[in-house]
């Protein structure tokens, strides 16, 4: 990976600005044009702009880390291939992660590219809001916390401003950017896997309804299955094909995929002081807790 060489030579923008330590992992997260992000985050984001060419086919899947990104890439892969035997993070790449680990790779994918990212759509090149279809997941900040709480300060966030910004883009064009719930892909995956794939131009035929297709692989998607899978137990998530990223292992992203477990963790008054807080910053959208 190139980005040592890379680092040296953004050092001076680096260095002018803040800095934090998040992750959990010693990484640190520079606050960068309003956004918190580790430098694999800004180099890659500074490089997509000369180097990722959106194509109208793409469908980008967009979510704040813990929200459910590796659950809606495996719905989503399931929904547009109708397969699902590995990582979801090997099956649909960050578009952000791609140009300094893998260069070409994604240009090398055939159409419709199921792509990823973590970047809000004021840190993405204009044309990729503009071109691709874009599947984005939100979730209850609370349970994203206790989800994130051992990684230390949210790498991406803030979460309010990244899903407001994902909320306004959906308002403006529903047909462009669909707008979804953890807590109601919980609810009803079924019902989830029939909105992404009918968004992606994919919509199950009544064949495929009747042979109970759509059950068959929301249940391949489910935690219980994905988290029981020997990759998800024992592999390391990488960034592409050769690379692996920090150590960081697969089954991180596998703890408990409950709604509303937070409150195992945070007392009624922490709770509530979140929710007031998210109500102050997200009022203008539906999205407070
Ligand atoms: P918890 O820590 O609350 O268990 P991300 O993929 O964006 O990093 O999000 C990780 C969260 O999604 C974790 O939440 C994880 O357990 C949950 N998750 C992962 N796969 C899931 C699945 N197939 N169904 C439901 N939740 C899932």
């Amino acid at each position: 990976m190139k980005l040592l060489q890379y680092e040296k030579s953004l050092q001076p923008l680096l260095s002018a600005l803040p800095v934090c330590h998040g992750w959990g992992r010693g990484a640190t997260l520079y606050h960068y044009n309003g956004y918190w992000l580790q430098l694999v985050f800004i180099a890659g984001q500074r490089l997509l702009p000369e180097q990722y060419a959106p194509r109208p086919t793409d469908i980008l899947l967009a979510s704040s880390p813990k929200c459910g990104t590796t659950w809606l890439k495996a719905l989503a892969f399931a929904a547009l291939c109708r397969l699902l035997d590995r990582n979801p993070h090997d099956l649909v790449p960050f578009i952000e992660l791609q140009y300094l680990a893998s260069p070409g790779k994604l240009e090398s994918l055939q159409d419709p590219r199921l792509l990823a990212t973590h970047l809000p759509p004021s840190l993405l090149p204009a044309a990729v809001t503009s071109t691709c279809r874009i599947i984005y997941v939100y979730r209850d900040p609370k349970d994203v916390f206790v989800s994130h709480w051992q990684f230390g300060k949210s790498t991406c966030g803030p979460l309010w401003d990244h899903a407001f910004e994902y909320w306004r883009e959906s308002r403006r064009s529903p047909e462009r950017v669909l707008f979804l719930r953890y807590e109601d892909m919980a609810e009803d995956a079924g019902g989830s896997l029939r909105k992404i794939a009918e968004f992606m131009g994919r919509g199950f035929s009544p064949e495929e309804e009747s042979a109970g297709a759509v059950e068959a692989l929301a249940e391949l998607c489910s935690f219980e299955n994905l988290s029981k899978q020997e990759v998800n137990k024992t592999g390391n998530f990488r960034v592409s094909d050769q690379v692996e990223f920090r150590g960081l292992k697969n089954s991180s992203f596998f703890r408990k995929g409950k709604v509303g477990d937070s409150a195992n963790y945070l007392s009624p008054e922490m709770a509530r002081r979140l929710d007031e807080f998210m109500q102050e910053k997200l009022h203008a959208a539906d999205l407070a807790g």
